[in-house]
């Protein structure tokens, strides 16, 4: 099924009335795509089983993937999950609106079309005017994947979304690009002690701050991929560009010198290379295409950069992406989550012989 798709650039002045009319779409069971601090979801009304449909298809995503419902206000937490955990209202005092996603038994309100099948249902208030104020027009229950096309890196722009999704969906709300530019944490609030499912730019350290002891999901610590993790799409091929992408793990220099030899032994056989460093080491590779994250003393730079620069080397062209290593102490963890899937895990180690 195809149609047209509208998309509207959101101003101070148009905001409201572009709400009220993306709030119609979700409430008539169609789908709107819009901004967050983290990146663009694609909405559909979370309580409608026949919307949470349309946006499997849109995405062409398995439907044993649960979606995140998206809210506007804490309180309407206990509406759509129950029971309601004194750890889950101070993380939401702590941390909401802001990028965490909080799984929760749910309540029969919720369709099971919407959580995957699965009895627990993700919840998350978003920091994002648009976004907001789309989710008060609506039910107040918002499904929003990611509005990327399954398997392709998350869109950080209204320009992405339509990449992927132009004649699939009714409408895009375009407000800029995404703050944060990396998906939201995901905690477990079911368990005994909260587990993280997905690392993201709320540290575990965060977390345990407010609600004492967090664990990460072992599954997400192992660099392989053959690790079964607990949330459904931490276990797919994902964030991938279309070319083969290689980590190089190591020291700086030993990085440098790997990456080096490896546009060597390439361009010998007529590949087309493409490299993603960071700023300072940007002029140390002769490939043809070269791409910087940003600086390595500035970590929000390269968590807001990644998605896009992964979707830039499609445009390019090229047949193997080499990439640093990212590993720092904040985001980096869930920097380096991202870049290990879109690399499908393929990593070489930069030791010198
Ligand atoms: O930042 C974000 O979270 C963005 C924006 C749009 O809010 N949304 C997002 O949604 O990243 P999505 O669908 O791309 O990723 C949702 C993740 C998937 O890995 C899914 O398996 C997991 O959340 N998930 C959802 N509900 C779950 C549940 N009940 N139990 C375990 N994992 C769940
Ligand atoms: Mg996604």
């Amino acid at each position: 099924m195809t149609m047209r798709t509208k998309c509207i650039k959101i101003t101070k002045e148009n905001l409201a009335e572009a709400a009220l009319e993306a709030g119609q779409i979700l409430q008539n069971g169609g789908l709107v795509a819009f901004p967050t601090e983290t990146v663009y979801g694609l909405g559909g009304d979370a309580l409608q089983k026949e919307a949470s449909a349309k946006i499997y298809t849109a995405k062409g995503r398995p439907s044993d993937n649960p979606l995140i419902v998206h809210i506007s206000q804490a309180s309407a937490l206990s509406e759509i999950a129950s029971p309601v955990p004194e750890t889950a209202w101070k993380l939401a005092q702590a941390f909401w609106p802001g990028p965490l996603t909080m799984i929760l038994n749910k309540k029969d309100c919720v369709p099971t079309e919407t959580t995957g099948g699965l009895n627990t249902v993700a919840v998350r208030m978003p920091d994002h005017p648009v976004a907001l104020a789309l989710i008060e027009a609506s039910s107040g229950f918002v499904a929003a994947p990611s509005a990327n096309v399954s398997g392709r890196p998350s869109p950080t722009t209204a320009d992405h979304v339509m990449q992927d999704l132009d004649g699939r969906i009714e409408l895009v709300l375009d407000g800029g690009p995404c703050s944060v530019g990396l998906e939201s944490t995901i905690v477990d609030l079911t368990e005994e002690t909260p587990v993280i499912l997905r690392p993201g730019y709320l540290t575990p350290e965060m977390l345990s701050a407010i609600i004492g002891e967090v664990i990460v999901d072992p599954a997400l610590m192992q660099t392989d991929a053959g690790s079964r993790p607990k949330a459904p799409g931490m276990k797919y091929r994902h964030y991938a560009p279309r070319a083969q992408m290689i980590l190089v793990k190591g020291s700086q220099s030993e990085v440098t010198q790997k990456i080096r030899s490896l546009i060597d032994q390439a361009h010998q056989t007529g590949k087309k290379v493409g490299v993603l460093c960071a700023q300072e080491s940007k002029d140390s590779y002769p490939a043809t295409v070269v791409k910087s994250l940003g600086s390595r003393t500035d970590e929000a730079q390269i968590a807001r950069n990644l998605f896009a620069r992964l979707r830039e080397f499609d445009e390019e062209d090229v047949d193997v992406i080499y990439a640093e290593w990212f590993e720092a102490p904040g985001i980096g963890g869930a920097v380096m989550n991202r870049m290990l899937k879109a690399a499908g895990h393929q990593i070489l180690q930069a030791q010198e012989e």
